[in-house]
């Protein structure tokens, strides 16, 4: 999709269809409630109304979309009302939009004009590649003009092509994580992923099966048992500011499918596990947008990437397995697998990288479902600072995280009778504080790193649409990211 900016006035523009966002109460532009009066649309949030042939402007079609009220409004409203216009335009088998964009006290013209370009982006994406059934596509975008009144400032134009890159990037997420599993086997998906590293000159690394077994990443080779395709552990690494000694390692959890293992996964469960590579997607997706945005960072991408599978010579609950970093753990239950594969990921890239903060990614828990829902991750870590900044980039983005307490009660709870430490906390019954019985797990991985760990089970993988976030794959974290390490 092309992103156009103009400076005119939207009377004088000439369009297919031209959105006009109004407050209720349409207490801003006389001329536009002139408009609307005498018709059913009184700027409520939601609310849309087309109209024809409308006298003084240029434009074939007028789109009023509503904000709701005028002291109400967030750019998250922002967002979803140009995903509705967006939506309108395409099913009426238009493929051009045109936004006069709002002036919103509040909020500067950037952060108006990221929001509109959220909405535009992520509200265009549908995942069809698997449908051949023409009837049942709707038509792409192919181009938006963002309509301003004022004179254009350059400021708005860079603001517009960064987020315009970060959503195209959640979007590429977005596909990697509605992919059929068998499309993304281990070998498949590292290949992608070094190809696309490659495009974007960001240094990729393999490590395949061999590697592992002379390293003795036993945790990994131990999910990987009871699948007939081998793993890969996929390092990236982007320097975007070499003098300094500063190194932020983003980890992702990369199983391309959760049966649960020997633990296996029953009807209600086990249906949208080919999710459960979220993690390593974003970090893919993270990384390749800091080089898109030249950020000044340093950045270590790292994932392990393996099915979690109860074919032939799968791992059993009850082994004991020694992980890459010399710690022993117990395998209580095969299907608390992301942790393991994270354990031996994180204790990989410390050992040589050495990376003062660690921020982990993973479909981890049903739990955090459970107690979160899909309005947001949860963040469970050892240092309040990090998490503080990564929530309120969450704020901004509304790619929201809620901090989670891990106390000494929770690390008891991880403790094996017959070897360091176990993958499940108290109980057999699952979900017993279970995100952080995981973070518990994962922390003794971590060194003396800066450590967050974010448990995105709820969120990757949407059951239901809400707005630009369509069934399936959201994408987040990678304007969550992004955003953070512009902001840190
Ligand atoms: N991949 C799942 C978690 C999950 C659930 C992701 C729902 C996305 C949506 C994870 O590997 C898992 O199975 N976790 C177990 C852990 C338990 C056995 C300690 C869980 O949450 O039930
Ligand atoms: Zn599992
Ligand atoms: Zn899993």
């Amino acid at each position: 999709m092309e992103i156009r900016l103009v400076s005119r006035d939207f009377r004088k523009h000439d369009a297919e269809v031209l959105a006009c966002f109004l407050t209720e109460g349409l207490s801003t532009d006389k001329y536009e409630a002139s408009l609307i009066k005498g018709k059913d649309f009184k700027g409520k949030q939601d609310e849309i109304l087309l109209l024809y042939d409308v006298k003084d402007v240029k434009a074939k079609r007028l789109l009023f979309v509503g904000l709701g009220k005028q002291n109400e409004i967030t750019l998250e409203k922002l967002r979803r009302a140009c995903f509705l216009a967006v939506d309108k335009v395409k099913s009426l088998n238009l493929t051009s939009l045109s936004l006069k964009v709002p002036e919103i006290k509040k909020f500067s013209l950037e952060e108006i004009s990221r929001a509109l370009a959220d909405g535009a982006i992520l509200g265009d994406y549908t995942f069809d590649k698997y449908i051949t059934m023409q009837e049942q596509k709707k038509p792409k975008l192919k181009n938006i003009t963002l309509l301003y009144e004022t004179k254009l400032k350059d400021s708005v134009k860079s603001a517009v092509n960064e987020e315009k890159a970060v959503c195209e990037n959640s979007n590429f997420v977005r596909d990697l994580v509605n992919e059929n599993s068998l499309d993304k086997i281990p070998a498949k998906f590292a290949e992608l992923i070094k190809k696309v590293a490659r495009k974007n000159r960001v240094k990729c690394k393999i490590l395949d099966e061999k590697d592992m077994k002379r390293l003795g990443m036993n945790l990994i080779l131990g999910v990987n048992r009871g699948s007939k395709y081998p793993p890969r552990l996929v390092i990236l690494e982007y320097y975007g500011n070499p003098k300094s000694k500063d190194k932020t390692a983003i980890i992702g959890k990369g199983i391309t499918f959760d049966a649960g293992g020997l633990n296996i996964k029953t009807t209600g469960y086990i249906e949208t596990m080919k999710q459960d590579m979220a993690g390593a997607a974003t970090v893919v997706g993270t990384l390749i947008t800091a080089a898109k945005l030249k950020l000044k960072k340093n950045l270590i991408g790292a994932m392990a990437l393996t099915e979690n599978m109860p074919g032939e010579g799968a791992q059993k609950p009850g082994d004991v397995v020694k992980s890459y970093s010399g710690i022993t753990v117990e395998v209580a239950n095969t299907d608390a697998e992301g942790r393991l594969i994270l354990g031996d990921t994180i204790g990989y890239v410390v050992k040589n990288y050495k990376p003062n903060v660690i921020i982990d990614l993973a479909t981890l828990t049903g739990a955090v479902v459970v107690a979160l829902g899909d309005a947001s991750a949860g963040v469970i870590g050892n240092d309040n600072q990090l998490m503080k900044k990564i929530s309120e980039a969450g704020e901004k983005t509304y790619e929201r995280v809620w901090q989670l307490p891990i106390y000494d009660e929770h690390r008891e709870d991880v403790k094996s009778e017959i070897a360091d430490v176990k993958n499940m906390g108290f109980s057999t019954r699952i979900g017993y504080a279970g995100p952080i019985a995981g973070a518990a797990f994962i922390e003794k991985f971590v060194g003396d790193a800066k450590w967050a760990h974010l448990d995105i089970a709820g969120t990757a993988f949407m059951e239901r649409q809400r707005y630009y976030l369509k069934k399936g794959a959201t994408g987040f974290g990678v304007r969550l990211l992004a955003e953070f390490l512009k902001a840190s």
